[in-house]
């Protein structure tokens, strides 16, 4: 907590202004696969599964990030706190902020909720789609277009149990998708509070930065 406070050498205590290129590219990316995922395609189709590759991808980019990154990008920078988070929501409930180097408590809290949320709904999706990357399911559909039906025996194809079990997963996946949308609701009620109670803009430093601008 101190040190979190500390970093910055001891000057100014703020989050970045803006964020880093690839922390803003990773966020919106994100939130771009979330909400084409959810709303605009088809569950399970072609798209819906590229998509969900792509998230994949990006998601892989923004936890080496949170290894490898800038200091104020690093899971070290907004470790999971609980304590912190109570204190933080408590004095936001009081009408007080103050300003972290990083994700504050109860945003760092969210963002490791949306990460495993994220997490379990793209290994959900690969077990529903028995990992086949989307390049080789547009194969398959492409073979059965052409009558070549064979392509979609599988090894098991004699076990009758199987509808049974590939219904915990898609479960999974929905409950998870639907989460990830209620707490991206409360995420965004939380940025717009905080930015009330900071009086400036956290989203500003997500977009491109520069908020005495
Ligand atoms: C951005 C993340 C994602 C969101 C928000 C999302 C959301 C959804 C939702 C709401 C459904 C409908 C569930 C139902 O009504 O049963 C669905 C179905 C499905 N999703 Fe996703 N999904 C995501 C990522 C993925 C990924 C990464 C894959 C595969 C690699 C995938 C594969 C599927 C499949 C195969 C279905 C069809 C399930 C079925 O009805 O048989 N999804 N998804
Ligand atoms: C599906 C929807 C969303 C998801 C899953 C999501 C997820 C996240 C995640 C994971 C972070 C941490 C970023 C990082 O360190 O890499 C974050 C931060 C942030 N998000 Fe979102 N987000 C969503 C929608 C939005 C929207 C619509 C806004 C616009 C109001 C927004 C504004 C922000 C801001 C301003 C931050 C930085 C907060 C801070 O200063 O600590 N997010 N979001």
């Amino acid at each position: 907590m101190t040190d979190r406070l500390a970093f910055g050498g001891g000057g100014a205590v703020a989050p970045p202004d803006p964020w880093d290129p690839v922390v803003r590219l990773t966020h919106w990316a994100v939130v771009a696969a979330v909400v084409t995922n959810y709303l605009v395609v088809k569950p399970g189709g072609a798209v819906h599964v590229w998509v969900g590759w792509a998230l994949m991808a990006v998601l892989a980019l923004r936890f080496l990030w949170g290894l490898a990154g800038p200091r104020e990008a690093r899971f070290s920078a907004f470790p999971p706190d609980p304590r912190a988070t109570l204190s933080h929501l408590a004095d936001m409930a009081r009408g007080r902020a103050r300003d972290y180097p990083s994700h504050n408590p109860a945003g760092a809290m969210m963002v490791y909720a949306l990460w495993v949320l994220l997490v379990v709904v793209a290994l959900t999706g690969l077990v529903m789609t028995g990992g086949q990357s989307p390049v080789t399911i547009a194969e398959e559909k492409a073979a059965v277009a052409a009558g070549d039906w064979s392509v979609l025996v599988k090894e098991d194809a004699g076990d009758h149990d199987e509808d049974d079990r590939s219904d915990i997963p898609e479960e999974i996946h929905e409950v998870a998708a639907n989460l990830i949308v209620l707490l991206a609701l409360l995420h965004v009620a939380g940025v717009a509070v905080e930015s009330r109670l900071l009086r400036r803009s956290l989203l500003r430093p997500m977009i491109r930065g520069s908020r005495s601008s």
